[in-house]
């Protein structure tokens, strides 16, 4: 199976980054990480990609008042290491068209919700305090809107009543972890194709669960 490369943009703690490292090195994942981009200096994903050798360039966000100019200089970073996919991984930025169009259809993003759901920023908190008994997270293609992109794959995760909102944090980041390296084989793998709003995987199973509820039903 041919390797995809990747360039993984990052701005913190780097976890998507270290299971999509993990999920290559045992040789699950038919990718290999060509560079890491940070907006960010000094933070852990830098050490998480350090300590596994791969390449890794800060953009400090902050030299870089225009966007376009911070876009235009990850992407010549990313062309110049050859990369084929774009993965967004706990990236605090909103891409600019200058991005989008060096790399078209080629962008996706993590996000901790079930889009449409929850959009932009602190969603774990905002769900949990709007009383969901279903959340999760989201694999979508980047486009020029924030969270709008088409969606490659979901995973749900129940909230519980004793449930805290960094529970509920932890429990989708374990999920994220196994849905994001599971878009990124697909892409590997050919079988991606968007269709508008719509991204049909190519021969992928059917759900062994089709209903689930939380809490469970007891006589119905
Ligand atoms: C994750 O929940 C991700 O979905 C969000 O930021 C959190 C931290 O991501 N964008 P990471 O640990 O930096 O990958």
């Amino acid at each position: 199976m041919k390797k995809i490369n990747l360039g993984v943009l990052v701005s913190g703690s780097g976890s998507n980054l270290q299971a999509i490292i993990d999920n290559i090195e045992s040789g699950k994942l038919d990718a290999i990480i060509r560079v890491v981009i940070s907006n960010v200096s000094g933070v852990r994903a830098l050490e998480r990609a350090k300590n596994h050798n791969i390449p890794a360039v800060v953009i400090d966000h902050e030299n870089f008042s225009i966007r376009e100019k911070f876009d235009r200089e990850a992407v010549a970073i990313l062309k110049s290491h050859s990369v084929d996919l774009v993965i967004m991984a706990g990236f605090m930025k909103i891409l600019t068209p200058v991005f989008l169009r060096a790399f078209p259809g080629k962008i996706i993003n993590i996000h901790p919700a079930l889009l449409p759901s929850f959009q932009g920023l602190h969603v774990q908190q905002k769900a949990f305090d709007y009383g969901v008994k279903f959340s999760g997270c989201t694999v979508h293609f980047a486009d020029e809107g924030v969270d709008t992109g088409p969606i490659i794959i979901q995973a749900v995760v129940p909230v519980y009543g004793d449930d805290t909102a960094g529970i509920l944090q932890q429990r989708i980041l374990k999920e994220e972890h196994r849905i994001y390296s599971q878009a990124i084989q697909f892409y590997a793998e050919g079988r991606l194709e968007i269709d508008g709003r719509k991204v049909h995987i190519k021969d992928s199973g059917i759900m062994e669960t089709p209903r689930m509820y939380n809490p469970p039903l007891e006589k119905f």
